[in-house]
């Protein structure tokens, strides 16, 4: 993507009215709503397509499988996939071994003609803490059997592996590469900080990016931070399945809480984002609270540092309710802070620790290190592995070579 014509759209998105969470619930004997993906701007409405299950194209077998929670992950799945544009199977076959045994049907739709069609299904009712079996697809064109185990119950206090990566943008052989690094720390769940791809219009992109997941995003869900570089295309909306609007939402997975705010849409309020996590950490008994947006609050990089409006309007509320980690991506660097409160640096507990993950391929910045709060920074491509284990939780985060980047503790808050 040029830098004239990104900014160019940037502009173009500045004027238009920008359509967000504009969904449509279809498909009522599904086992709760398929959503209409939103469309951002240059695209048109997409409609769901009628349920058809005996209709396959020349190219019928699913590709690009995906395990996704637009609901909570202890009781709900979504599962997307692709085919040609001609198949309109969207079936879903799920159980406790490969007999399957439930069925669940979806919905389907293109959001670019000419490139595929995009299948959902949610299955919905299943049980906590549980493994399940699935395939997709349809009668003569299944999937291969893959697997996935549902969410320790909101509350349970167990440890929870969470492995976190953002911003690959143009170089998806190095998002490939710390896939595979990542995966043998076998996270609960993934988080991308954002900045999948360098312009999110751009579909050949997203099918980079996606190529790099077989393998691992059929059998673990990945929750994906709206970044500046999603342009807020429909292509995130289409490929993505995430609860609320998709972009800002909150889940819980055992003893942590999940709060994902866009930052970057153009037209985003954020002061009303900031009332929305006001209000959402306020009501939650989680004892763990962590919350990922993509422009980091504080940051010494030198390419854009910290973003004082975020810094005014989100970080007081993150640590009033006592987040104890704030994660983002945006500058490509590694980077951590000392825990702090309204800019200034607290004990441990006392205030929110804001971690910078952006490094899975993306050109790296350099850091300067200059303000007192960066507490550590690192210009390398690296991921982090966030274990929340009881009271405290532990996040190493290595480079490609396997090296230790940070090695760092926060405690549970009071
Ligand atoms: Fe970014």
């Amino acid at each position: 993507m040029q830098y004239g014509a990104a900014v160019t759209l940037l502009l173009l998105a500045a004027c238009h009215t920008l359509v967000k969470g504009d969904f449509a619930t279809a498909d009522p004997d599904a086992c709760g709503p398929v959503y209409q993906p939103a469309y951002g701007y240059g695209s048109t409405p997409v409609e769901l397509a009628d349920r058809d299950e005996s209709t396959f194209g020349e190219a019928p077998d699913p590709y690009h499988v995906r395990l996704s929670w637009s609901g909570q992950p202890e009781a709900e799945a979504t599962l997307l996939w692709r085919t040609d544009e001609e198949t309109m199977a969207t079936r879903v076959q799920y159980g406790a071994d490969a007999d399957y045994g439930e069925e669940s049907a979806g919905a389907s739709f293109i959001f670019l003609v000419g490139e595929s069609r995009v299948h959902e299904a949610r299955l919905c009712g299943l049980q906590a803490d549980t493994e399940y079996h699935y395939r997709v697809g349809g009668e003569g064109h299944w999937s291969a059997d893959y697997h996935f185990r549902t969410a320790p119950p909101a509350g349970t206090d167990v440890p929870v592996v969470i492995g976190i990566a953002g911003d690959a943008r143009d170089n998806q052989a190095t998002w490939a590469q710390l896939l595979a690094a990542m995966e043998e720390h076998t996270p609960d769940f993934v988080l991308f900080s954002g900045d999948a791809v360098d312009f999110g219009g751009h579909m050949a992109e997203w099918d980079a990016w996606l190529d790099a997941g077989v393998g691992y995003m059929e059998d673990h869900a990945f929750v994906m931070v709206h970044g500046n570089h999603e342009f807020y295309a429909q292509n995130f909306f289409g490929l993505v399945a995430q609860p609320a609007n998709e972009q800002t939402f909150s889940l819980d997975y055992g003893p942590v809480h999940l709060a994902v705010l866009d930052d970057s849409t153009v037209s985003a309020d954020r002061e009303a984002l900031g009332a929305w996590l006001d209000s959402d950490l306020g009501a939650t008994p989680q004892p763990w609270k962590l919350v990922s947006h993509h422009q980091p609050a504080y940051s010494s990089c030198t390419t854009h540092g910290g973003d004082d409006e975020l810094a005014a309007l989100w970080s007081p509320v993150e640590e009033l309710h006592g987040a104890q980690l704030d994660i983002t991506g945006h500058n490509h660097n590694y980077e951590r802070s000392v825990p702090l409160r309204g800019g200034l640096e607290v004990g441990p507990g006392e205030g929110t620790v804001y971690v910078v993950s952006a490094g899975a391929g993306a050109d790296l910045y350099a850091n300067s290190m200059a303000n007192p709060y960066t507490a550590t920074a690192t210009v390398t491509d690296h991921y982090l592995i966030l274990t929340v284990d009881g009271d405290e939780a532990h996040g190493v985060a290595y480079d490609l070579a396997g090296n230790v980047v940070d090695d760092f503790t926060v405690p549970r808050s009071p």
